[in-house]
């Protein structure tokens, strides 16, 4: 699909946005293996990655129902997931697109006594898994990945884990998780020490839910525990918030409120960035829902100044760092980014992604091995781009398409699917 955007003469509106795709994706495996009543979730993630994390939930004999109504709202369409017993998969576990759903996954697959095999679609069977094989197999599973335990499909037989003092090479949230779950289930403590803080939402959610989680300085301490199942109503994405930011803030003459934001701080990267830019940005009604901070922004237009983005912020905006290539296009001066060589290995090579779908645009760019450097010129100039089949590419080449100087056009537009459904309408909806 192919959709074409022009630029509107302002942008206003409120938004509502999908449920956190992370946290969704905890909340649906964390309360399968904990004890209890069903859990009522709200708010749950939208489109592919959901389908994804519940096909293979099931697929292991996790039951989960839907139904309209729970203790959050009366109206809203609620998830319930049931405590329970899993089984060996009669097939192959399918996790789509989803990166997290595979590694997340693998980890509760390495702590279960029986035998499968999880796979995904060409993107996903392309991105590394030998960073969560590795630390599993240290565990005791058997994890066996294609190219030299590198790649999926992989076949797990699991069972017998112990905890181990893991160094992670790399700081990865969804390879931190794996090990959790795994030693969530081990003989013995594991210890996680990560070389920067990605995302903590398994940590806080298992803790939530009574975990024996310690976190010190850059360690993570985990001693088997059993878990209680808990309501939780999922607050909104922020990687999609900071779509409609960006929008915002880059366009002459707008306003947006985006309610319900996840406002983690181990995920505010992108806003603490904008800020350094100059954007102009309100966070309000600030509250703790289930462990998680959660706000409402209200972004409007700013004078945006470039800056340098590099070292420990990155994992904490890794998602958003497409809409912030997209920002520093229209602000003044050069923005660097830098460490940032993880973006590689997403859904696409988003360095490379971004790369191309900016210049075709217009903009003043370069790409080094870890990163972009971006010259503001305060334009770009529409044309042809591609999402690669990414939904952040295609989600961050829509702002670049309503803020350029003439009509653009995004090839396999279809890829906001994966994780905003209602993507182009909403656009759409706050043009004005
Ligand atoms: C995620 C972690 C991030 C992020 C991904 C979701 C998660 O990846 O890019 O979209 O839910 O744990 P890393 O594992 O590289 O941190």
């Amino acid at each position: 699909m192919r959709i074409t955007l022009k630029r509107p003469i302002s942008l206003e509106g409120e938004i509502i946005l999908p449920g956190d795709k992370s946290i969704s994706h905890r909340a649906a495996i964390l309360n399968s293996l904990a004890n209890g009543d069903p859990a009522h979730i709200s708010n749950f993630c939208e489109g592919d990655d959901k389908t994804s994390i519940i096909r293979c939930l099931r697929g292991i004999g996790v039951k989960i129902t839907q139904h309209i109504g729970c203790e959050f709202s009366k109206e809203s369409e609620c998830l319930l997931i049931h405590s329970s017993e899993f089984h060996e998969p009669k097939n192959i576990l399918d996790a789509g697109n989803s990166g997290t759903t595979m590694r997340l996954m693998a980890g509760l697959l390495a702590a279960q006594p029986f035998f499968s095999i999880i796979s995904g679609d060409l993107s996903l069977r392309s991105r590394p898994m030998n960073r969560v094989i590795t630390p599993l197999i240290q565990m005791g599973a058997k994890v066996i990945g294609r190219e030299s335990n590198s790649l999926a499909p992989l076949s797990i037989n699991g069972g017998n884990i112990k905890g181990i003092n893991y160094t992670m090479p790399v700081a990865s949230a969804q390879v931190k998780s794996a090990i959790i779950l795994a030693s969530l289930y081990a003989e013995g403590k594991t210890i996680i020490t990560e070389p920067s803080q990605s995302r903590d939402h398994t940590e806080r959610m298992a803790s939530f839910m009574g975990a024996d989680i310690q976190v010190h300085k850059s360690s993570i301490i985990i001693t088997p525990s059993q878990l209680k199942t808990s309501n939780i109503n999922i607050p909104g994405d922020i990687s999609s918030a900071s779509t409609w930011i960006i929008a915002a803030c880059c366009h002459p003459n707008a306003r947006l409120k985006i309610k319900n934001v996840g406002l983690n701080p181990s995920r505010t990267g992108s806003i603490d960035i904008l800020k350094r830019m100059g954007a102009n940005l309100i966070i309000e009604n600030n509250r703790i829902e289930n462990g998680e901070p959660v706000g409402d922004i209200i972004a409007e237009s700013s004078n945006l100044v470039g800056t340098e983005i590099s070292g420990d912020i990155i994992p904490k905006m890794i998602d958003e760092i497409p809409n912030i290539a997209v920002a520093a296009c229209f602000s003044k001066g050069k923005t660097y980014i830098k460490d940032a060589a993880e973006l590689r290995f997403k859904e696409s090579d988003r360095i490379e992604s971004m790369f191309q779908g900016l210049s075709s645009l217009g903009a003043k760019i370069t790409h080094e091995v870890d990163g972009l450097t971006i010259t503001g010129t305060s334009k770009l100039n529409g044309g042809y781009c591609n999402s690669y089949g990414d939904h952040r590419i295609a989600m961050a080449m829509g702002v670049a398409g309503i803020l350029s100087n003439s009509e653009t056009t995004i090839g396999s537009s279809e890829a906001v699917e994966i994780s905003y459904p209602n993507f182009w309408e909403t656009l759409k909806s706050i043009q004005r």
